[in-house]
């Protein structure tokens, strides 16, 4: 179980590097479309949100210390503020909905947000590959010492 823990986790710091290489992408796509971003938009919705759900079950099970299962759920708490930035940015767009300083100010931040995700989920998997190498070097029938 503990093996899976840290494919999930490697497999989810994979999905956030991959999200930083797409949000370049939609930033060099001309034109702009509503697809610049798309990619971006299925691994920010789906991926990580599945990947950091999946890796805080199997850390549960696991028997994860509570920490690195409150740490495994983050970068799905996180995603929800990179949305809720967006839609606040946006709110604060002028009426014909071109950026102004307020909403610019506000949607620079999912940049930031995102360096926040990147380091979480890298935490997790050092944490992960911590948790499974201290079962290998458990002893398998480790009981108390009989005196
Ligand atoms: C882990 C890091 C990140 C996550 C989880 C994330 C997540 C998201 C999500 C969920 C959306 C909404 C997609 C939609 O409404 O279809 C979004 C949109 C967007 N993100 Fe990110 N993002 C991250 C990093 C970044 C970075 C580093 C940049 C650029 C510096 C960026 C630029 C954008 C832009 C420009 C949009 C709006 C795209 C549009 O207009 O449809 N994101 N992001």
């Amino acid at each position: 179980m503990r093996r899976v823990y840290v494919v999930l986790a490697g497999l989810q710091l994979l999905a956030v590097l991959a999200q930083f290489y797409f949000a370049g992408v939609g930033a060099f796509d001309k034109p702009q479309s509503g697809d610049s971003y798309a990619m971006h938009g299925t691994i920010g919705m789906m991926a990580i949100p599945v990947l950091s759900l999946l890796a805080t079950v199997v850390a549960t099970l696991a028997k994860a210390p509570g920490r690195l299962i409150g740490l495994s759920i983050t970068p799905l708490g996180l995603v929800v503020v990179q949305m809720l930035i967006i839609i606040l940015g946006r709110a604060l767009d002028d009426a014909t909905g071109d950026t102004t300083t307020a909403s610019l100010a506000v949607l620079g931040l999912h940049a930031v947000n995102g360096l926040g995700v990147m380091a979480v989920a890298g935490r997790v998997l050092a944490g992960a590959r911590r948790l499974a190498s201290t079962s290998e070097t458990a002893p398998k029938n480790a009981t108390a010492p009989v005196s």
